[in-house]
Formats: structure tokens, C-alpha cells, sequence
């Protein structure tokens, strides 16, 4: 497949040119991706889907990489939606063992590259080991302030605002709230994402044009970039073009442009 599909430069509003420096915005700060496309990879070389995942491991280990050295601050991947259980037992086994196997090898090195781990997701259904490796990464990480990785991991978008609701919600049953006092920053605050800022750009790779139950509240801005690669092919000069295309958008949040 091809690099990305590019966003149409000649729109008002889009710097036109590469050397029009002027009128290029600032670069995002958080990128979020949906990993998409392991199984395609896979299939397209008579190999097995799990095979796709591991390499999509060593996708994310690139773009983990690229992200710090690109000065970004926050990479969040979505590397097992809640909808995720629907595939066989063994393809969500492999996928449970690449997070084991992702936390066990890559947690002191990412420490000592000042990467934050971070799992973004619900902790139902997941077991007392797995919630184990993940508290342990996350504490271990938690003062590090180079970049935070944001791992979603059994993660649905609708199921973290409902999460939210129903923590605001016991809140508001409790006294301790009123129905009044909900508002989008309560609201924020109450997610998954709370701790971090809210993405600027989502990529998904694949050539696929979904969300898939991704961020849904805190992407409500982002500017969605739709890549014709497949995940395991993702490179730092992928990620490059994404962020160049990125800083040619022109971002309103509703208004008009300057
Ligand atoms: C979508 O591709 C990808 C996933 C469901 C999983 C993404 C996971 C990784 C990249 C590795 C896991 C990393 C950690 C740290 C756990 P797909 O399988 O749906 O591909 P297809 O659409 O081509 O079938």
C-alpha cells in the first residue's frame, strides 16, 4: 500500500506549499492511532494473524521512539477495544501475551527513557495478573515526564463516558454533586484520558475511515488522518508525514479562521 493519503492543499485555510512555514501550525503535541491492519499485513504473506500482532509490536515500539524523539508528549494506541473480545480465544490470547510480553521486556527501558506508561481502559474482565503487570508498569513510570504512552487496552470509547456517567452519577445520588455542577470538565476529569491533554491528531493505519468506539470525547476535536499502510509497515516517516500534514490544517474548534 501506499504512504498517506494527503489532505487536499489547495482548500482555503491549508498552507500550500512545503516551504510556506508561515502559515504552518504548530505541531501536535498528542497523537493517538488506531493500530490497524496486523491481520491484513499477516495474510498478504501466507502468515498467521498473531504473527501480524507481533509485528504491529514492533511498529509501536518505532513509533513509541519516533514520537519522543519528535518532542511529542502524549502517544495513545489502541491496542484492545472491549469489541476485541469477539475474535477467537487464541488470536485475543496472543494479543494478551504481546501485552505481557510489551510491559515484561520494554518497561525498563521505556523508564529509562523517561516514557509515563499509562493503560487506558476498563478493568473488567481482565485477570489479577494482568492487572497486576499493569499497576506495576504504571507505577514504576509514573513520575516520568518525556513522553506518556497511553496503552488503551480493553478499551471502548461509549463504555469510558459511561464509566464517567455513572461515577458522576453516584456522586450526584451521594449529595456530594448536583446535577447542575456536570458540565464538559467534570465530565473530562471523570474519564479514562483525565490525565491527559486531549488528542490533537488521530491516525488510524489500514486505510480503513472509522473511529471504531476510539476517544469519542476526547477526540471531539482532532484532526483525523486515514493512512493507506498497514500497522506492522507504520515507520518514523510515517509518523512524519502524519504530523507534516497535520501542521497544514487549518484548526478552527467552531470558529473562524484568524
Ligand atoms: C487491528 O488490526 C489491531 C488490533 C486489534 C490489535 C493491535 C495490537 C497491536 C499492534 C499489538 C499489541 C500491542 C500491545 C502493547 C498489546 P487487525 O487485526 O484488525 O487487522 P485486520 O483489520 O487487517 O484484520
Amino acid at each position: 500500500m501506499s504512504e498517506p493519503k494527503s489532505t487536499s492543499p489547495a482548500l482555503p485555510g491549508a498552507a500550500t506549499t512545503p516551504g510556506d512555514v508561515a502559515t504552518l501550525r504548530a505541531p501536535p503535541r498528542h497523537v493517538a492511532i488506531i493500530m490497524d491492519g496486523n491481520g491484513r499485513w499477516a495474510k498478504a504473506r501466507g502468515l498467521p494473524r498473531a504473527l501480524g500482532h507481533k509485528e504491529g509490536v514492533e511498529a509501536l515500539r518505532r513509533a513509541v521512539e519516533a514520537s519522543r524523539e519528535l518532542g511529542l508528549t502524549h502517544l495513545s494506541v489502541y491496542a484492545f477495544s472491549t469489541e476485541n473480545w469477539n475474535r477467537p480465544p487464541a488470536e485475543i490470547d496472543a494479543l494478551f501475551d504481546l501485552l505481557r510480553m510489551f510491559v515484561r521486556r520494554d518497561l525498563a527501558r521505556l523508564h529509562r527513557d523517561g516514557v509515563c506508561i499509562r493503560i487506558i481502559g476498563s478493568r473488567e474482565g481482565l485477570s489479577e495478573e494482568i492487572l497486576g503487570l499493569i499497576d506495576e508498569a504504571m507505577e514504576r513510570t509514573r513520575d516520568n515526564t518525556r513522553l506518556t504512552l497511553n496503552i488503551a487496552f480493553n478499551y471502548g470509547g461509549r463504555g469510558e463516558i459511561v464509566s464517567a456517567m455513572q461515577a458522576i452519577a453516584r456522586d450526584v445520588e451521594a449529595g456530594r454533586l448536583k446535577a447542575s455542577d456536570v458540565n464538559e470538565a467534570l465530565v473530562s476529569s471523570t474519564l479514562w484520558t483525565a490525565e491527559s491533554p486531549d488528542p490533537d491528531l488521530v491516525i488510524r493505519t489500514s486505510g480503513e475511515l472509522r473511529l471504531s468506539n476510539f476517544l469519542l470525547w476526547s477526540g471531539a476535536y482532532a484532526e483525523l488522518m486515514f493512512m493507506d499502510i498497514w500497522w506492522p509497515d507504520f515507520t518514523r516517516e510515517s509518523l512524519e508525514k502524519a504530523i507534516d500534514a497535520f501542521r497544514r490544517r487549518d484548526r478552527r474548534f467552531g470558529g473562524l479562521s484568524a
